[in-house]
């Protein structure tokens, strides 16, 4: 009686191997301890008392208790292997909704500014940054423009304590590379300026600029001319007309500004060009022999060409954006249209 409610009891044992087939991890383990723990596992428990029975019901209920307990094992490993492969395999559910993946984009400014770089090194400029928290020396008195200058004064400069301010143009970084670096100098700078400008659709308080700086013996103003018409071509179309204005600024002599056709109305006049059918991406000169004094190099020795030109305008003209603060709200919906 005993041996047959024995074999009853390992009969019952045995079809639980459909349960192990059917597990989660969770409830695998939970299985495991129950049948075959080491403690109180219902098999393990019987196992134990095997001992006890009559010789004669020993043998028979020793094999069918091992038989069970190999059944059992090999339904847990084949379960586990299962759920691991399971883990491991991507499963797709077609009928779930799909997940819109974002994808990054460069800027548009950062696109213009890449290529500008990369032009300019072609023609063997080196791309330098420079610190955006300035000194009044650097970012005026080194270039020529003394404190009482309407450029210096408050209402266009934000002051960050006595005698320090945001830079208001790149150009301060020019004073840097040469009073560092012994000429010839040829570099390309990236950054951004600041300027207490109401944001309206042409200007912004804060905006990018690259400055570009050349010192050697021999330089002319026709290395110059040269140098930003190719640039121009490069950058817009080959055939771009471009025109230099005289113009002034402190640390350039002669001054120019450059213009470019408006690449919106090609020259009919629009309200992007304010009706000129021109653009104006820089300014630019001939470096001033102060400013060169004032930077530790020989101006008898040495002559030079700088221009800083405005990414953000020009970024505009490229994709076609008719107003600079869309450039700087971070608008998801405006800056995804330039996901490449
Ligand atoms: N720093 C000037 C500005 O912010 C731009 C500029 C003009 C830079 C002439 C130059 C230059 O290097 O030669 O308006």
């Amino acid at each position: 009686m005993a041996h047959g409610s024995l074999a009853e009891q390992l009969a019952a044992i045995a079809r639980r191997v459909d349960e192990i087939a059917g597990a989660d991890a969770r409830q695998l383990e939970q299985l495991k301890t129950e049948l075959l723990g080491r403690k109180a596992g219902a098999l393990t428990t019987i196992l134990r008392s095997l001992p006890d029975l009559p010789p004669e019901e020993r043998r028979g209920a020793g094999q069918q208790a091992n038989q069970v307990k190999r059944l059992l094992e090999e339904a847990i490993a084949a379960r586990q292997a299962a759920l691991a492969a399971a883990v491991r395999a991507v499963t797709v559910d077609r009928t779930m909704p799909g997940r819109a993946r974002w994808r990054g984009a460069h800027h548009p400014i950062t696109r213009v500014v890449d290529e500008v770089c990369a032009i300019f090194r072609e023609l063997g400029f080196a791309r330098v940054v420079g610190p955006e928290a300035e000194t009044e020396a650097y970012n005026f008195t080194k270039l020529n423009i003394p404190l009482d200058h309407p450029a210096a004064d408050m209402h266009d400069t934000f002051y960050l304590g006595p005698g320090v301010v945001l830079r208001t143009h790149t150009s301060p970084v020019q004073a840097r590379v040469m009073e560092r670096y012994p000429p010839p100098i040829r570099v390309v700078v990236p950054g951004l300026a600041y300027r207490r400008d109401p944001f309206d659709p042409s200007h912004a308080p804060v905006f990018d600029q690259i400055e570009g700086l050349v010192v050697d013996e021999g330089v002319t103003f026709v290395d110059f001319k040269a140098a930003i018409d190719y640039f121009v071509r490069r950058f817009f179309a080959k055939d771009t007309p471009v025109r230099f204005r005289a113009s002034f600024f402190p640390f350039t002599e002669p001054s120019a500004e450059v213009d470019v056709r408006c690449q919106i109305c090609g020259g009919g006049g629009c309200p992007t060009c304010k009706q000129t059918g021109w653009m104006e991406i820089m300014g630019a000169g001939m470096v001033h022999p102060a400013v060169f004094e004032a930077c530790g190099v020989d101006p008898e020795r040495y002559t030079g060409y700088a221009f800083g030109m405005g990414p953000g305008r020009m970024a505009l003209v490229r994709f076609g954006i008719p107003d600079i603060r869309m450039l700087y709200q971070n608008d998801m919906r405006f800056l995804a249209q330039f996901v490449e």
